[in-house]
């Protein structure tokens, strides 16, 4: 498909995603969350397709939702169209992996659709925040519950409250990120990274990204009990043959993604 606010790029299994607004920083306009939901949504059901990473500029991933779009909105119109924030939901069930490459501004829902991918990967230079404080709103697509998740009520709270940006040194040993890299080489890393999870079985990886974030959403003893079940069941894969057979027979898997 032909998108205005993304570009789109195949490498083997990897979808590389770039948010594509550079004037606007990434700001994140309703067109251009259509379009991310789309092509997600579309990489979720792509067989040749195994990991995805959403990337943004060198200068932004994303400053935040679009401020100017935002500006006029009144209760009701965002109450009843749902704007900005409806295409969220779709990103939440993608079940492949996703991972964020940030350099540059994470700000505002930015920071959010950051925190909402499964691993975060940061360029030195990157800029985490939640500054909608000063815009006399808050964050609304997850920046009050996945930053304190990610790295405790304190910071959290100090992010929120101030407005202040956090780098990535900070986000990294906050726990935020999982990785910071030279920015001229963020792209590089994420991609082999992402080439790394498309080469292991698709089914074996959703059922870990499933049971990862069991962790979130349930007790510790019903998260033991899920993974548990899902443990037993990457036995029925043609997959965990392979797998084993593969270490005793002391050569690389082969795997057929089933
Ligand atoms: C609309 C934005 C924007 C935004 C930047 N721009 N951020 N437009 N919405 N969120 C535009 C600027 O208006 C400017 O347009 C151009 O991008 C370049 O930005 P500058 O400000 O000139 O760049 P710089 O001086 O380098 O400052 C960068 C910046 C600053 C620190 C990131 O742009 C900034 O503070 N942006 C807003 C950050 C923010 O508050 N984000 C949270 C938004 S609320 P022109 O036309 O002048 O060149 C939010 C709520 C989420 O995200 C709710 C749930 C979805």
């Amino acid at each position: 498909p032909d998108y205005q606010n993304l570009l789109v790029e195949q490498h083997d299994r990897v979808l590389l995603v770039r948010l594509n607004r550079p004037k606007q920083l990434n700001a994140l306009n309703d067109a251009l969350m259509d379009e991310l939901g789309a092509a997600l949504t579309a990489a979720d059901a792509d067989e040749s397709i195994g990991c995805i990473v959403i990337t943004g500029s060198e200068r932004a991933f994303a400053a935040g939702a679009d401020i100017s779009a935002m500006a006029s909105w009144t209760y009701m119109d965002v109450y009843r169209t749902d704007y900005i924030t409806r295409n969220w939901e779709a990103l939440r069930r993608i079940r492949k992996p996703v991972i964020a490459a940030v350099a540059g501004y994470a700000l505002g829902g930015g920071c959010e659709l950051a925190m909402m991918c499964d691993i975060l990967i940061a360029g030195q230079g990157a800029k985490f925040g939640q500054p909608e404080v000063k815009l006399g709103i808050l964050p609304g697509a997850g920046g009050t519950q996945r930053l304190p998740r990610a790295v405790g009520k304190a910071k959290a709270m100090d992010l929120c409250l101030t407005a202040r940006n956090m780098s990535a040194e900070e986000a990294e040993r906050a726990g935020l990120i999982s990785r910071v890299v030279p920015d001229d080489q963020l792209v590089s890393e994420a991609l082999a990274m992402a080439t790394q999870i498309s080469g292991m079985s698709l089914p074996i990886i959703m059922m870990i990204k499933e049971s990862v974030n069991r962790a979130y959403e349930a007790p510790l003893s019903e998260g033991l009990l899920f993974e548990r079940r899902v443990f037993h069941a990457a036995f029925a894969t043609e997959d965990q043959k392979e797998g084993m057979a593969a270490f005793l027979e002391k050569r690389p898997a082969q795997f057929k993604h089933q």
